[in-house]
């Protein structure tokens, strides 16, 4: 088929008993690719990714639940800048936020796609196996479709799943950036005699943290990337679907990466934040569309030490927010935090000052679920090619349905603007 003419929709994205839309949505945490959003692209025939990150305080904001509030309460005598290691998260309330969390969105589901849940294993929790093995066991037992176990090499996720009665049934996926991880997890994880049946090419122009290094990011590229691991399966003997994602901005994009690297779907995120059914704020949407190239970086601000790609006005950077673990503490391990630490040793340093401004971390967990970490692909200063300014300059947050259809019917790199409803129109009308 010729790139120029061919579209996504011409392909078919075959997943065990699934025929499905060659187009996964990835996850975005905390709660950005929300149970709106998810169910979109599921509806549509693609595969729509949630996120596991702060489950327990998703829930308090949308099922009504108040597992934020009685963590703080129990933990209020341990307020303060010392170590953390006895701050743990209630094994049964990790599990029964995510049950709730997924349950409820399953009920929801329609059409012939599917929901993933998109789990990283850098989220420790300050009990890394524990909370992982109740936060992947809670969503096979709420009926999860899938988990992509992200952001870690997940050398014992499998084995934490092993004796669930879903464990060879729900779909299991691993998102890597180079052969070398997915070798290690190969290994590590062949003592459960099962195989990952989807692998995720994750390259350097993704959006959320990068699996490279702060220095040598750039010198990867996603289709090589995607070949090698393509290539390594096929000499390994093993039929796994290989999805690439990171920097596919159009339709052609992805035909690009099925045709020439040998992907079988693309997973895409940077488009879909200013959806309608994005979680992000209408005023982050807006920055997120005035954004120039010039205004995204890649910094080591995040406490988990990978990369992550912001956007340079993202109020986390040089915050001098106290440290929030006794309501949240998703970054502890053994009771430290990167961000905790610098804030224990400037206060140390600055004793006068009653708030200290840490330039190198940031509490990413509080920050994150405060929408106050501008995250967002390479390509985000692109987005306004993708929307209609509204005649009060506000840029339009068209629906899902519109990003989705244009991926998978676009081609020669061609993207369709979105019609504005009427309605839209007047409420963002100057007045005469
Ligand atoms: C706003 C945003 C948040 C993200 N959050 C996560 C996350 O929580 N976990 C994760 O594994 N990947 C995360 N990602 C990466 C996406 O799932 C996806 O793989 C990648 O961004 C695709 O590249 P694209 O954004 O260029 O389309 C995030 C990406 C964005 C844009």
């Amino acid at each position: 088929m010729s790139i120029e003419t061919a579209k996504l929709d011409d392909y078919a994205f075959r997943l065990g008993s699934h025929e499905l839309k060659p187009l996964m949505l990835g996850g975005m945490g905390v709660n950005i690719s929300t149970k709106a959003l998810a169910l979109e692209v599921a509806r549509l025939g693609g595969v729509g990714h949630l996120s596991d990150a702060m489950l327990p305080d998703v829930d308090d904001r949308e099922l009504g639940t108040h597992f934020t509030a009685e963590k703080a309460k129990r933990f209020r005598t341990m307020a303060g800048l010392d170590p953390k290691p006895d701050m743990h998260f209630r094994l049964e309330d990790v599990e029964r936020a995510a049950r709730l969390y997924v349950e409820d969105v399953m009920k929801e589901k329609r059409g012939s796609g599917l929901v993933f849940l998109n789990c990283m294993e850098k989220l420790t929790m300050n009990d890394a196996r524990g909370t992982l093995k109740s936060r992947l066991n809670a969503a096979l037992d709420a009926g999860i479709d899938g988990i992509s176990l992200s952001a870690g090499l997940h050398t014992s996720s499998f084995s934490l799943m092993e004796e669930n009665p879903r464990f060879r049934d729900a779909y299991l996926g691993i998102v890597v950036s180079s052969v070398r991880a997915l070798k290690i997890f190969l290994r590590r994880s062949s003592k459960t005699n099962r195989l990952p049946d989807y692998v995720v090419v994750e390259g350097p122009l993704a959006g959320g943290h990068l699996g490279f290094g702060m220095d040598d990011w750039m010198n990867f590229d996603l289709a090589q990337i995607t070949r090698e691991v393509v290539e390594f399966l096929k000499t390994e003997g093993l039929s796994i679907p290989v999805v690439a994602g990171g920097g596919v901005f159009t339709g052609t994009d992805g035909v690009r990466l099925i045709e020439g690297a040998g992907a079988a779907a693309v997973q895409v995120a940077t488009r879909f934040t200013i959806s309608r059914e994005s979680g992000l704020p209408s005023a982050v949407k807006q920055a997120y569309f005035r954004a120039e190239a010039d205004d995204i970086e890649v910094n080591g601000v995040s406490p988990t030490g990978y990369p992550m790609r912001m956007l340079k006005s993202s109020p986390c950077i040089a915050a001098d927010t106290k440290p929030q673990c006794e309501a949240y503490g998703y970054m502890l391990d053994r009771g430290e935090c990167p961000y905790l630490k610098a804030y224990r040793e400037a206060a140390a340093e600055h004793p006068e000052l009653k708030r200290h401004a840490i330039a190198g971390k940031t509490c990413l967990c509080f920050q994150m679920k405060s929408y106050k970490v501008y995250t967002c692909g390479a390509t985000a200063h692109r987005l306004k090619e993708t929307s209609v300014m509204l005649p009060d300059g506000t840029w339009y947050e068209p629906p899902a349905e519109h990003i989705m259809n244009d991926y998978l019917t676009s081609t020669n790199d061609r993207i369709l603007l979105p019609t504005v409803p009427a309605d839209v129109l007047a409420a963002h009308s100057i007045p005469a």
